[in-house]
């Protein structure tokens, strides 16, 4: 809660932490954080850009665009409608459902996706950061449609209809100091939300905190601690190696690996482009279940499936990593026994934790009818001034030209509207207040208009 020093006479510019979060309130006095999560000790690798940080308002915006569906030229799409948080932002079906058919290869899990050596995205990492990633999704026909070609509306035409959305304004003002919706503000925001994804409290962390990845977990069965020897060690020595490309405590690929002998397209015919993985943390569900199916072409249904083609690799290809071949060029088998199998399946799932699944911070922001019902602004842009007369106003810096709600309350719990408010066009509002005993608070509330 804000309170305002120079004000004697208790009166607050709120803060919405009375309020509990609830699904079509989006309370900007009170931000997720995003940016001081904070990540154990022994994870180390971080491809966040320099000049484009984790910030609280920021991540705030990512998550609103992320979840609405006006971000699709028809409105029926938006990125998480593949990206699920239930799947670890990923997607059950083998191909994704766009706004003008489905995808060319699985959705990709979102888990981690920061904490990586690898600083560029997609299977074939073709998008050279995220940044650039995140607004391929909203330009392809398929899947956004805001492509400019085949009849559909430019990127332009988006930026055209989020200026016209006035939350948006007051998001893109919070966050970036003027109301200017770009594309690179766009993808500024949506990639701090993406890299905000983050899940560290699976049992492998559990015993990673209290031990090297070469010793025994004292969490962990027999079983699991056999299946983390198999991934770790490399095939000369017996193991499966899986680390050489899958490396601990991260999980993230190795940024020169080359394919693993994947090589079917979902439309049928061969692609040798698939080098990166997402992260092997939260490959199923805190309940066990795959988070969809596993590689490029969801082709794998379970880690079974998976730890079988590693096992033996089908065939051979031009672009197949050296580190699944043997000494002559034979692609590899690994002649794991089924219990060696099960020992490796079994440590994959301590990768999974449980608060990605339901944090409210990643969640749809959007109410069952897919609005915002109320915007509780922030209040650090407010001010009060007291007249001469001992007579006092409200000020606050706003987006402009908005129509927005003064509500006060002596007890947190019941508001009650003081007045409507017109910002002007250089954002500013102003209100004339009374400051009644015992304790007055004030709340700024835009309602955007019924869709
Ligand atoms: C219609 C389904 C669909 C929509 C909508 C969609 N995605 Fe994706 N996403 C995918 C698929 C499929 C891939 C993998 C594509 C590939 O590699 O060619 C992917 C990959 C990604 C990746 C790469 C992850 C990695 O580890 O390399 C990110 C990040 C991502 N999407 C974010 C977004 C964002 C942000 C949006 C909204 C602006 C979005 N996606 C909208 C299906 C979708
Ligand atoms: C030579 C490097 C390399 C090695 C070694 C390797 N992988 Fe992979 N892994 C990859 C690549 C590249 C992909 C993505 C391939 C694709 O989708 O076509 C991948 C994908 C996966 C996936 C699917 C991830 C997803 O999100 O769908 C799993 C699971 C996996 N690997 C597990 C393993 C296990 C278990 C081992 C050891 C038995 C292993 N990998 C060894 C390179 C490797």
């Amino acid at each position: 809660m804000k309170t305002l020093s120079s004000l004697p006479l208790v009166l607050h510019l709120v803060s919405g932490t009375c309020l509990t979060a609830q699904d079509g309130i989006l309370d900007l006095t009170n931000l997720n954080n995003y940016a001081n999560q904070g990540q154990p000790a022994y994870i180390t690798r971080n491809n966040t850009p320099g000049n484009n940080p984790i910030t609280d308002p920021g991540a705030t915006l990512g998550r609103v665009l992320f979840h609405d569906r006006r971000v699709s030229r028809d409105n029926s799409v938006s990125c998480s409608s593949c990206h699920v948080q239930a799947h670890a932002f990923g997607d059950l079906p083998t191909a994704s459902t766009g706004v003008a058919g489905t995808t060319g290869r699985h959705s990709m899990r979102l888990i981690n996706g920061r904490f990586a050596a690898e600083a560029r995205f997609f299977w074939d990492e073709r998008a050279t950061s995220l940044e650039n990633q995140t607004t391929q999704p909203i330009r392809d026909h398929a899947e956004m449609g805001f492509s400019g070609a085949s009849g559909d509306p430019s990127f332009t035409d988006l930026v055209t209809k989020l200026t016209a959305i006035p939350e948006y304004r007051v998001m893109f003002a919070m966050t970036f100091g003027d109301a200017a919706i770009t594309e690179a503000r766009i993808q500024r925001s949506l990639a701090q939300f993406v890299r905000s994804i983050q899940s560290f409290d699976s049992k492998y962390d559990a015993g990673r905190a209290v031990a090297n990845d070469n010793q025994n977990f004292p969490n962990f069965t027999a079983q699991e601690n056999a299946g983390k020897q198999l991934f770790l060690v490399a095939p000369p020595q017996g193991g499966a190696g899986c680390a050489a490309c899958h490396a601990p405590p991260e999980f993230d690929i190795d940024p020169n690996s080359r394919n693993n002998g994947v090589t079917a397209s979902i439309g049928g015919g061969t692609d040798l482009t698939n080098t990166r993985s997402p992260s092997l943390r939260d490959l199923v569900g805190p309940g066990g279940q795959s988070n969809g199916g596993f590689m490029h072409n969801g082709g794998f249904a379970t880690i079974a499936d998976v730890i079988n083609h590693y096992n033996s690799i089908p065939g051979d290809n031009a672009n197949l990593d050296p580190r699944l071949r043997r000494p002559g060029g034979a692609v590899q088998n690994l002649n794991l026994s089924q219990t060696q199998k099960d020992n490796l399946a079994a440590f994959l799932r301590t990768l999974s934790g449980t608060q990605v699944y339901t944090d409210e911070k990643w969640s749809d922001p959007f109410n069952a009818t897919n609005v915002l019902e109320l915007i509780i602004l922030p209040a650090d842009a407010a001010t009060i001034v007291r007249n001469p007369d001992g007579s006092m106003i409200v000020r606050c810096q706003a987006a402009p030209n908005l129509f927005y709600q003064l509500e006060a309350s002596t007890d947190l719990s019941t508001w009650t509207l003081q007045g409507t408010l017109t910002s002007d066009a250089a954002g500013l509002m102003e209100q004339p207040v009374t400051v009644a005993p015992p304790a007055m608070f004030y709340r700024f509330t835009y309602t955007p208009p019924a869709p």
